[in-house]
């Protein structure tokens, strides 16, 4: 544990949140190729973990399936040990799509540390939902119907909203508009990370 926080202090950490189909995997690709980051998704970690078939995958099945948050603890575990699988090899942690809660933020700030920087990807309901329609007609399976959409932007907005308040007064916060192009969206978070290098 020692070892740990004395190599994350080297490191950037930047979260980054925004509602589903903001963009955050697309930017978050860009963005490693440029800075060398380590893009830890923990939609992606959830979906991992279920695949292995884990006690701990048990646990968050039904939970994903309804498209409800999974309990924090599972949530902070898992991030911390893919954190600690690349640490040492890495100029810092791009987290996508967390914290999605306050207490998500909080947890995360006494057991590792606040990040360097906060993006909010500002985007649409509108947008949103038609870029997530469109990507279900074209990667099977198609599991995002407009119903479905419709529920997760509910959860997103009902839960970011007093995750920015939170972060608004804590650290730097940076919202971005990702309405426009992959490469205008792209620009200005080049800017934000720049910013704080
Ligand atoms: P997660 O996997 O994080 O899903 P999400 O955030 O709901 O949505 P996406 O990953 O689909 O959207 P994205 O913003 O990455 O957009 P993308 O770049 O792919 O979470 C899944 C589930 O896991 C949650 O519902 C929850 O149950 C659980 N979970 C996850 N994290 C949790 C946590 N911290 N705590 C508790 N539970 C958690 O782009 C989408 C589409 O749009 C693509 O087709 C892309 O090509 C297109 N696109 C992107 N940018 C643009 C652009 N600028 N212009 C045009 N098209 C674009
Ligand atoms: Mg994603």
């Amino acid at each position: 544990m020692g070892g740990f926080m004395e190599d994350l202090r080297k490191c950037k950490i930047i979260f980054m949140i925004g509602g589903p189909g903001s963009g955050k995997g697309t930017q978050c690709e860009k963005l490693v190729e440029k800075y060398g980051f380590t893009h830890l998704s923990t939609g992606e970690l959830l979906r991992k973990e279920l695949a292995s078939e884990s006690e701990r995958s048990k646990l968050i099945r039904d939970i994903m399936e309804r498209g409800d948050l999974v309990p924090s603890g599972i949530v902070l575990e898992l991030l911390k040990e893919a954190m600690v699988a690349s640490l040492g090899d890495t100029r810092g942690f791009l987290i996508d799509g967390y914290p999605r809660e306050v207490k998500q933020g909080e947890e995360f700030g006494r057991r590792i540390g606040d990040p360097h920087l906060v993006i909010c990807m500002d985007c649409s309901a509108d947008t949103m939902t038609n870029r997530l329609l469109q990507r279900s007609q074209s990667s099977p399976p198609a599991d995002d119907t407009t119903k479905t959409i419709a529920k997760r932007l509910e959860a997103y907005y009902r839960a970011s909203i007093p995750v920015i308040a939170y972060y608004e007064t804590k650290t730097q916060l940076h919202k971005i508009n990702a309405e426009g192009t992959p490469e205008d969206v792209f620009l200005q978070l080049c800017t934000a990370i720049d910013s704080i290098f």
